[in-house]
């Protein structure tokens, strides 16, 4: 049998880079996906690419506003068969020096990474509940502990960990556990959009030697979502190449 057989799982950010991996790598694991996403038309071309038939749902929706993804848990609660799993993966970046950091800077990411996995959480766990196994796993970052230039990143990040330890030990009982995954250096867009010179450095401090792919991240997720991890909750699997070290 295969990890995910029949589970369900909401994926945020699913369109591209690392959700896009997971949603990859959850239907090699043989469960059904829903990609979650701003974009109606980035979230087609991502199913085309996928080829999961049957098994890919999409829906558009900001994460950051209440009243999308209350309609978004509504659709959901009225499509046939179990919502299993969370993945809260929608994150942005708006980076600048604090001291030149504005209030829409910060806002604007605390918004999407922090609030957008609480309110994911919040409207979906009723329904996660239901199975009575269940698993949300929210992306943090190895920035969590700081990082010059990322102070709303970095805020938002360890915000997402204090977020997912309080989740798990509230979900524990239901069955559901709440884990989170905090990448180093990994290549897509968003890394893509670092200056040269500021990439290059990050990359002389990854033990590894390499950048990490967006499927290293989701096979740490697949663990954490499937019955192997059954009582693994509240921790943080650091996916970074000996970075966060
Ligand atoms: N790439 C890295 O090196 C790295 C490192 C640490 C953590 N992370 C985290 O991993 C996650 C995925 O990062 P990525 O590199 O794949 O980023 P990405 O920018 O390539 O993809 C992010 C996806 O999220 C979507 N998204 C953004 N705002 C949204 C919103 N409000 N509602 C719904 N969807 C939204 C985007 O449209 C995009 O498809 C993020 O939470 C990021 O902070 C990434």
């Amino acid at each position: 049998m295969k990890q995910l057989n029949n589970r369900n799982v909401v994926i945020t950010g699913g369109a591209r880079g690392i959700g896009f991996a997971v949603a990859e790598a959850c239907l090699r694991a043989g469960a059904g996906v829903v990609l979650v996403d701003l974009k109606a038309e980035d979230l087609t071309i991502a199913a085309d690419r996928l080829q999961g038939g049957d098994a890919v749902h999409c829906h558009a929706c900001n994460v950051a506003d209440e009243e999308q993804v209350k309609a978004l848990a509504q659709a959901l609660k009225a499509t046939p068969g179990s919502l299993d799993a969370l993945v809260n993966n929608a994150g942005i970046t708006r980076d600048n020096l604090f001291m030149r950091m504005t209030t829409d800077q910060w806002q604007s990411v605390i918004d999407v990474n922090l609030t957008g996995s609480f309110l994911m959480a919040r409207h979906l766990v009723g329904l996660i509940r239901k199975s009575e196994w269940g698993r949300i796993v929210n992306l943090s970052s190895v920035a969590a502990r700081g990082n010059a230039g990322q102070a709303n990143y970095a805020a938002s990040k360890a915000g997402v960990i204090g977020l997912t330890k309080t989740l798990a030990l509230e979900l524990a009982r239901y069955q559901v556990t709440v884990n989170a995954v905090a990448p180093g250096f990994i290549e897509t867009e968003m890394t893509q959009a670092i200056p040269e010179a500021a990439r290059d450095e990050w990359l002389r401090k990854i033990p590894a030697a390499r950048p990490g792919k967006p499927s290293d991240v989701a096979d740490a997720v697949v663990f954490l979502l499937s019955d192997d991890a059954a009582y693994i909750t509240g921790t943080v699997i650091g996916v970074d190449g000996g970075l966060g070290i």
